[in-house]
């Protein structure tokens, strides 16, 4: 069988049944990243990605829920060659102990897939002073990328994939109010977080032009997973069984990390693995370039 666009349009379908795709040599030597990949989305992209062969670290902020997701996933794929490493997203000074730890034990990587994320319907505040749906959903992934940036160059062609949500459709990045301090609401801050996600991803393929890193976003649809799980409105859980499963939310994140469809392509948003028109705003390169100098300055990155 051909690896190629039959094998990847089917790909759900393949998890779905536990099949196992043939593996394509370039892909098994892979290394890959998926942060969050104890639970949801994360977890069965993580089970997609190690059913290709490659090296996989689930990054995860519980050690005992990462084990228990990496056991669960070499055994439904036969891939050991997976590695647990902890990460508290909402920690800058965890992140950058996380990416250090990462290359001295690494010398490449492929793809980071930052999927993980929180919807908090209360302010919660990190230990970094920051509002934590936009440290854990937005600036955490934007800093594991700084961090990793020239590993990934070295590693080209490799990919950066944004898990974002259409809620970014009705998010705002609030400049003078980014934290959330002077007005609070749960899906105020998830959608400024997953619209600053989509910002960053063209801000970031815009200055990767070139380097043979691609970036790009998805929406991976309406899951049913642990998100937000006690901070949703009862309503939503009244219709969370009509939810789609984590293996066809996970679809379009193992897509964009490993399909030879999308070499090259980059800074395009994603659902169902055909690109899509994200909102307006999302496509403002004056908003994109204000947020992200903004990010390197709460990030202390260097610019
Ligand atoms: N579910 C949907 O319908 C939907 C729709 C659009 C977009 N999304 C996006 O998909 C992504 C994955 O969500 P999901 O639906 O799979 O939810 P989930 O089952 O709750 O998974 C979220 C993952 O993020 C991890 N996480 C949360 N805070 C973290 C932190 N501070 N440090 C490290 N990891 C942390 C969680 O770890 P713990 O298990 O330790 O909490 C968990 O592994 C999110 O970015 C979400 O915004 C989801």
């Amino acid at each position: 069988m051909v690896w190629g666009q039959s094998t990847y349009r089917t790909n759900g379908w393949d998890l779905a049944n536990h099949m196992t795709p043939p593996v394509p040599p370039a892909l098994a030597d892979r290394v890959w990243i998926v942060t969050g990949a104890n639970s949801g989305i994360g977890k069965a992209t993580a089970l997609g990605l190690a059913r290709l062969g490659g090296t996989l670290v689930l990054a995860c902020r519980n050690a005992e829920r990462g084990e228990a997701a990496r056991e669960e996933i070499t055994r439904a794929t036969g891939n050991d060659k997976m590695s647990v490493m902890i990460v508290d997203m909402a920690n800058q000074a965890s992140i950058r102990s996380f990416a250090e730890e990462f290359r001295r034990t690494h010398n490449r990587l492929n793809a980071l897939v930052n999927n993980a994320g929180v919807f908090r319907r209360h302010r919660h505040v990190t230990a970094d002073g920051l509002e934590e749906t936009f440290a854990v959903n937005y600036l955490g992934g934007f800093l594991l990328t700084h961090l990793l940036l020239d590993l990934l160059k070295a590693s080209a062609p490799s990919r950066v994939v944004n898990v974002s949500s259409s809620a970014h459709e009705g998010g705002r990045i609030h400049f003078d109010d980014l934290q959330g301090e002077g007005r609070y609401s749960g899906f105020r801050a998830y959608g400024q977080s997953k619209l600053a996600q989509v910002l960053f991803t063209y801000e970031l393929a815009r200055r990767l032009e070139g380097s043979g890193v691609t970036v790009n976003a998805c929406h991976p649809g309406v899951i049913r997973t642990n998100f937000g799980r006690d901070d949703w409105p009862w309503a939503v859980h009244l219709v969370r069984p009509f939810f789609k499963s984590p293996e066809r939310g996970a679809e379009t994140p193992i897509y964009l990390a490993s399909s030879p469809e999308v070499e090259g392509v980059s800074g395009k948003y994603f659902v169902k693995k055909t690109p899509r028109q994200p909102s307006p705003l999302s496509r403002d390169p004056t908003v994109a370039r204000r947020l992200y100098e903004v990010s390197l300055a709460i990030a202390t990155l260097d610019r």
